[in-house]
């Protein structure tokens, strides 16, 4: 696939740029607490800089669209000079004024309702601030929305510096070197079937663990007690597949605490919290024999606490000699936060993008970058 890219975008002196970026950081206490997102744009803002283009930033925050993005400008200040306004008429006006080389950041834009409903009168509203539009949003662009999928419709439009590495990076998931591992954790069978289902064809071993295994454990017959389970049906296809595999073991938890349970010993007032020691060993021997390995999502309920084979699952990555693509955004909570985020060969600022473009090859985000929509 060969996207327009920020690079072939021209001489950008003085140019009004449209940048979506990722701004969707966890905020605690005010303040950003996981700013990779943020980060991984730092070059492309660097770029622009120095290209003397007048930018204009857009991106969200949350699903609250009462959340702010005060918090991301208070950060991003520190990286840039920027400007931070309400409205698109202040942006107008504002813009105006904009000096080579400097910045300004637009309030969420899950606050205007055109934004969801990809409104063409918004993407409009939002295409003519830009001379052109850049797509640094990689983590956003399975959804249709104005600024993903509307704007590109009516500017030239490219795609950002790290938007390119993230489909050049996952793509190599296609053709991999064998053997090839994907572990997939998390929840939400019914989203991640399409994927499983194409990578039966193309891994020689999906790990399935997280809320995902438990689907797997009912699937084959196994009690699952209070676990978190989806209502989808899954096939032979799947749950018999010998590719397939889930934790041999794992923690389940009770009112009366927690054990560590062969996987037909889960007791029916039990919730599977998390794999069990031999089930990070079924892995840590996948892992080992890899030339390959792609990692979304947690093992277990790393949210509540029960972040032990997560943080397991990450730094027996981390050593590892294969290829390792990772993202999701609880996994990458747990990466971070232990500062292993250089050990990986890539690692994605997509979740449920990600996600996406593994199964289907492509986003709603590309298509409009490519003009096929
Ligand atoms: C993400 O966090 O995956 C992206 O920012 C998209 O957010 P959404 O799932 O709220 O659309």
């Amino acid at each position: 696939m060969t996207l327009p890219t920020l690079k072939d975008a021209g001489n950008l002196v003085g140019k009004r740029v449209l940048l979506r970026l990722d701004l969707d950081a966890p905020v605690e206490n005010g303040v950003p607490r996981d700013t990779h997102r943020i980060d991984s744009a730092k070059k492309t803002l660097a770029y622009l800089r120095e290209q003397g283009a007048k930018t204009i930033i857009i991106g969200h925050i949350g699903r609250d669209p009462n959340e702010s993005l005060a918090p991301v400008f208070v950060y991003l200040k520190t990286l840039i000079s920027v400007m931070f306004v309400k409205t698109t008429a202040e942006a107008q006006e504002k813009s105006a004024s904009l000096e080579d080389g400097t910045f300004l950041l637009i309030e969420n834009l899950r606050r205007f309702p055109g934004e969801v409903t990809n409104d063409p009168v918004f993407a409009k509203e939002l295409a003519s601030l830009g001379d052109l539009f850049v797509n640094e949003a990689f983590a956003v662009s399975h959804r249709e929305h104005a600024s993903i999928v509307g704007v590109p419709r009516l500017l030239p439009s490219f795609a950002g510096l790290v938007f390119e590495e993230e489909v050049k990076n996952l793509s190599k998931a296609f053709s991999p070197e064998h053997p090839a591992l994907v572990i997939l954790g998390g929840a939400k069978f019914e989203t991640k079937t399409p994927l499983i289902e194409r990578f039966l064809g193309i891994a020689d071993d999906i790990y399935v663990c997280g809320a995902l295994a438990n689907d797997i454990y009912k699937a084959r017959g196994y009690e699952t007690g209070v676990s978190l389970v989806s209502s989808c049906e899954i096939g032979p296809v799947i749950f018999e597949n010998p590719k397939i595999h889930v934790p041999s073991d794992v923690i389940a938890h009770s009112p009366s605490g927690s054990s560590v349970r062969g996987m037909d010993a889960v007791e029916k007032d039990e919730k599977i919290v998390d794999a069990g020691p031999n089930g990070l060993d079924d892995i840590r021997a996948l892992a080992e024999k890899a030339k390959f390995v792609l990692w979304n999502g947690p093992l277990g309920e790393y949210e509540t606490g029960f972040d032990a084979g997560t943080i397991a699952l990450a730094q027996m990555l981390a050593e590892c000699d294969a290829e390792t693509i990772i993202g999701g955004g609880d996994s990458l909570a747990v990466v971070s936060k232990l500062g292993l985020n250089e050990r990986f060969s890539f690692v994605s600022t997509g979740g449920g993008a990600m996600l996406e473009f593994l199964a289907n090859e492509t986003l709603p985000g590309i298509d409009a970058l490519l003009k096929k929509n």
